[in-house]
């Protein structure tokens, strides 16, 4: 489906909506989850845990997201954590240079490529404000972090621009009370801040957003030497090469040196299988090898995971080997160290992060799965079962005769086992057709029958299959359809 039938679907059935919104003052790229998007992202997070933190041995923290000015000194996030933007010399309009080029000219230049390169494309190719046919100004640099005022004096503190920073300055002390051995992945999800420029799509970019991060510290004289490589070894993952999209198994992209080691190759296999089973589908997948001046400026070598929307290739992940960058600098600055022992080795760990946008992979979760069943004249969120926002509807045929009475029991006997939703008003069409929108993949109808025999419909949301069970069966079998895979 579209990106505007997502959109629809996110505000009418609560799974996001602006922020603010009853207020004309109210900033771009601010959302809010609503109900159903809280208990979607709750099970996509679980799923994250489960496929990579957990199947991996990492250790889970949860730092501060306001942190002080030092920690993005030595981070370069002071430095180099900029846009290029232009402002127009007559209306003051300011834009993203990359972009107003991109839309002017269809030129791509990348965001980190020097200001003389926008200036000279935006002179050469005559681009003006698109509001009021202005000139620009020379592109200049604009930080995106939010600065913040600690205390009355206002001591200028930071909001966090990415998670990590966090990992890596806790490194010391978690690897040495966690007693760490190499390679050690260290985990962590929450909201991180940029002050974009153009905040724009609702989720897709955002000026506060939330991540998934993982930092795995490695000594960089082994990243071949890694036994459960074999794991993913046959894991398939879809790698750009030039300008095709070519599925390998993962010792093929290695043998191919198309991934430079198992240690990254490992990683990339772990997070394709962990995606595919979110129910995107990993045919519109690929990993793709960033450029010089595509990278982040903290990566020495970066593959991204994008995945195909109707708006176009999505950044789902951004896979950096960080290198020793972050845990030299911060080693630097605060004269602590960061040097541990992998056996009779003294290292400085290396860096490889898979950093995930948890709201661009909600979002791709929904418009992949949402599709319209004309036939039924219906709307279907085929979603997993593990990550519906719902997993049951409980609902009475009609209210009287006692059937509202036998519902609520049936609704109190699991309500706490599974996301239940009871429903006892409203057509019965019309209930189902709800829950088919939010994905509920299956809803429990009491009738009158379900007096004299204690059975109740059960109804299936893909291919409406209704079947008649036992009350005394509904939770051993709701258990194994909405378990983890
Ligand atoms: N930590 C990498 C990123 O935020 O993109």
């Amino acid at each position: 489906m579209k990106y505007d039938d997502v959109m629809k679907l996110a505000l009418e059935r609560g799974f996001y909506f602006p922020s603010c919104e009853v207020y004309s003052d109210a900033q771009a790229g601010f959302w809010e989850y609503g109900p159903a998007g809280v208990s979607l992202k709750n099970k996509f997070l679980e799923l994250w845990r489960r496929e990579l933190v957990r199947r991996d041995k990492m250790i889970e923290i949860d730092g501060s997201q306001i942190m002080s000015k030092s920690v993005f000194e030595a981070s370069g996030h002071l430095a180099s954590f900029a846009d290029p933007i232009v402002r127009c010399t007559k209306c003051k309009s300011t834009y993203r240079a990359d972009k107003i080029i991109l839309d002017a000219t269809k030129t791509v230049i990348p965001e980190s490529a020097g200001l003389d390169e926008f200036d000279k494309v935006i002179s050469e190719k005559n681009v003006k404000c698109p509001k009021c046919k202005g000139d620009f100004e020379s592109t200049k640099k604009f930080n995106m972090m939010f600065q913040v005022g600690i205390g009355p004096e206002g001591e200028p503190a930071y909001l966090r621009p990415e998670t990590c920073q966090s990992i890596f300055v806790d490194f010391p002390r978690l690897f040495k009370t966690m007693r760490g051995k190499l390679p050690l992945g260290v985990a962590q999800t929450g909201k991180s801040f940029r002050n974009e420029i153009a905040p724009r799509q609702s989720l897709l970019r955002l000026r506060e957003f939330y991540q998934a991060e993982i930092e795995v510290f490695c000594n960089p004289a082994k990243l071949n030497d890694l036994d459960k490589f074999s794991e993913i070894q046959d894991t398939e993952i879809r790698i750009q090469v030039n300008d095709e999209v070519k599925a390998l198994t993962c010792k093929e992209a290695v043998d191919s040196q198309i991934i430079p080691n198992k240690f990254v190759a490992y990683y990339l296999g772990i997070l394709a299988e962990f995606y595919e089973k979110t129910g995107i589908d990993m045919r519109k997948s690929r990993f793709r090898k960033l450029g010089e001046k595509e990278k982040a400026f903290y990566a020495e070598v970066a593959y991204d995971f994008e995945v195909e929307t109707t708006t176009g290739w999505l950044e789902l992940v951004a896979c950096n080997y960080r290198s020793d960058y972050d845990l030299g600098s911060h080693g630097k600055k605060s004269k602590e160290k960061f040097e541990v022992m992998d056996n009779d080795d003294k290292v400085l760990p290396h860096v490889f992060e898979i950093s995930m946008g948890i709201d661009r992979s909600i979002y791709t979760i929904l418009e992949h799965s949402l599709r319209e069943d004309k036939e039924n004249d219906r709307m279907v969120l085929s979603i997993k079962p593990y990550l519906a926002p719902t997993h049951v509807g409980i609902l009475s045929l009609v209210k009287k005769d006692g059937l509202a009475e036998k519902t609520d029991e049936i609704y109190r006997q699991i309500r706490t086992k599974f996301d239940s939703f009871l429903d006892h008003s409203g057509a019965i069409g019309r209930r189902y057709r709800r829950l088919d929108e939010i994905g509920a993949p299956f809803a429990i109808t009491v009738d009158h029958q379900t007096k004299e025999d204690n059975t109740v419909t059960i109804r299936r949301r893909d291919d409406m299959a209704q079947s008649r069970v036992n009350i005394s069966e509904l939770e051993s079998i709701l258990a194994k359809e909405t378990a983890y895979p």
